[in-house]
C-alpha cells in the first residue's frame, strides 16, 4: 500500500507566464526559480516549489503531485499498472518521480526525496478576543496590508464524467478516504461530489485533498492554497482587488470542510482558491452524505454565481452538483 505525505505541488500549463507571475505574485507566492518555459513558485513553508507554471499555447492542468513517505513507495508504485519507472525529478531539489495516470488520463505524480528549503517569515496567526474568551491583553491588531502569504497547497479539485471510477482508483491506488459525499437522492455510489483526504492514521489532516465534481467530462476545477487566517485572506482579497484582478467568489465559508475560501480566475481562466480554518479529520472521523441543496456548499459569503459550476478554463463544461447549476440558471 502506498503511504501519501500530503499533496506536493502542481504543474499547470499556460500561454502567458509574465502575466500569470503578475497575478500569482499578487495572490501570494514567491517565485523561487525560473528557466526558460518553466515558473517555479513557492509558498513560505520548506517546499521548495507548491506551483509550477509550465509555458504552452493551451492553458490545462498539467499533473497534480503528491509525495511519499519513503523511496519503498516509489519502488512499489512503479509496478502498479500504467506507471511509469522511477525518475530524477529535473526540477530545484532533486529527488524522485513515478508517473501513473487516473482513470480519466490525469497525470498523477508521486515524490519523494525533494531537498527542503529555509522556510519564509511569515506573521504568525493572530490572537482573537472573542466575546466569551479573551486571550490578547494589552497588545494590539495590526496585521499590514500587502498580499496574502500563501503557506501551502491544501487540495485540487476536477471534474470528472466517471465518478465511481474515479472515486474507487483515488481509494484504493492512493488509499484516499472520503469524508463527504454529496448524493441526490439514493444515488450514494455515484455522488454528484466527493471529498476525499489522506490516510494519515490517527494524524489530522486536511478534510479533503482531492474533490471529485461530477461533470460531463475531465476538467480542471480549481487548486487551493492555504493561509494563515481570516485577516491574510481579508487583506488578501483587498490586495487582488487593488491590483485590478477581478474577484469570483468570497470571502465565504463552506460547509463540508468548513474553510473560509475566497476563490479567483488567474489569467488562463483557471480557478484558484485562498482557503483558511478548515476541518482536520483522521482515521476515525466517520464518512457523512449530504444531500445536495442551496445550503451544501456556503455557509455564508456573497451570493454564489452559476459560474462555480463553470469549473476551469473551459467555459462549456459544467460541474455538478447538477441539481444546484440547473436551479441557478434558472434562478438567473
Ligand atoms: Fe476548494
Amino acid at each position: 500500500m502506498l503511504h501519501i505525505k500530503d499533496i506536493n505541488h502542481v504543474v499547470y500549463r499556460h500561454a502567458d507566464l509574465d502575466l500569470l507571475e503578475r497575478f500569482l505574485l499578487d495572490f501570494g507566492l514567491t517565485v523561487c526559480h525560473r528557466s526558460k518555459h518553466r515558473l517555479y513558485l513557492r509558498g513560505t513553508g520548506p517546499l521548495p516549489y507548491v506551483y509550477i507554471a509550465e509555458h504552452a499555447d493551451t492553458p490545462a492542468l498539467g499533473a497534480i503531485a503528491f509525495a511519499v513517505e519513503s523511496f519503498a513507495d516509489l519502488q512499489f508504485a512503479e509496478r502498479l499498472p500504467g506507471a511509469s519507472t522511477i525518475q530524477a525529478l529535473e526540477h530545484p531539489g532533486g529527488g524522485h518521480v513515478v508517473a501513473l495516470q487516473d482513470p480519466c488520463g490525469r497525470r498523477i505524480e508521486l515524490v519523494q526525496g525533494i531537498e527542503p528549503v529555509q522556510a519564509l517569515t511569515q506573521r504568525s496567526a493572530l490572537v482573537l478576543n472573542s466575546a466569551v474568551e479573551k486571550r490578547r491583553f494589552g497588545d494590539v491588531q495590526r496585521p499590514g496590508k500587502g498580499p496574502a502569504q500563501v503557506m501551502r497547497l491544501g487540495h485540487v479539485a476536477i471534474g470528472v464524467a466517471d465518478m465511481p471510477s474515479m472515486i474507487a482508483w483515488y481509494r484504493n491506488v492512493l488509499g484516499m478516504l472520503p469524508s463527504d459525499l454529496i448524493v441526490e437522492g439514493d444515488e450514494q455510489g455515484c455522488p454528484s461530489a466527493a471529498f476525499l483526504r489522506l490516510n494519515r492514521g490517527s494524524q489530522w489532516t486536511d478534510h479533503h485533498t482531492i474533490a471529485l465534481f461530477q461533470a460531463s467530462r475531465d476538467v480542471v476545477h480549481h487548486a487551493s492554497f492555504e493561509v494563515q487566517d481570516f485577516d491574510a485572506q481579508c487583506l488578501g482579497h483587498e490586495w487582488m482587488d487593488d491590483q485590478g484582478w477581478t474577484p469570483f467568489w468570497g470571502v465565504g465559508r463552506h460547509v463540508l470542510g468548513s474553510q473560509i475560501f475566497d476563490y479567483w480566475r488567474d489569467p488562463s481562466g483557471n480557478l484558484i482558491e485562498h482557503f483558511t480554518d478548515g476541518d482536520l479529520f483522521n482515521h476515525a472521523s466517520p464518512m457523512n452524505c449530504t444531500q445536495a441543496c442551496d445550503s451544501s456548499l456556503y455557509q455564508w459569503g456573497p451570493p454564489m454565481s452559476v459560474e462555480y459550476f463553470l469549473g476551469g478554463s473551459d467555459e462549456s463544461e459544467t460541474v455538478a452538483p447538477r441539481s444546484l447549476a440547473e436551479r441557478q440558471r434558472r434562478s438567473r
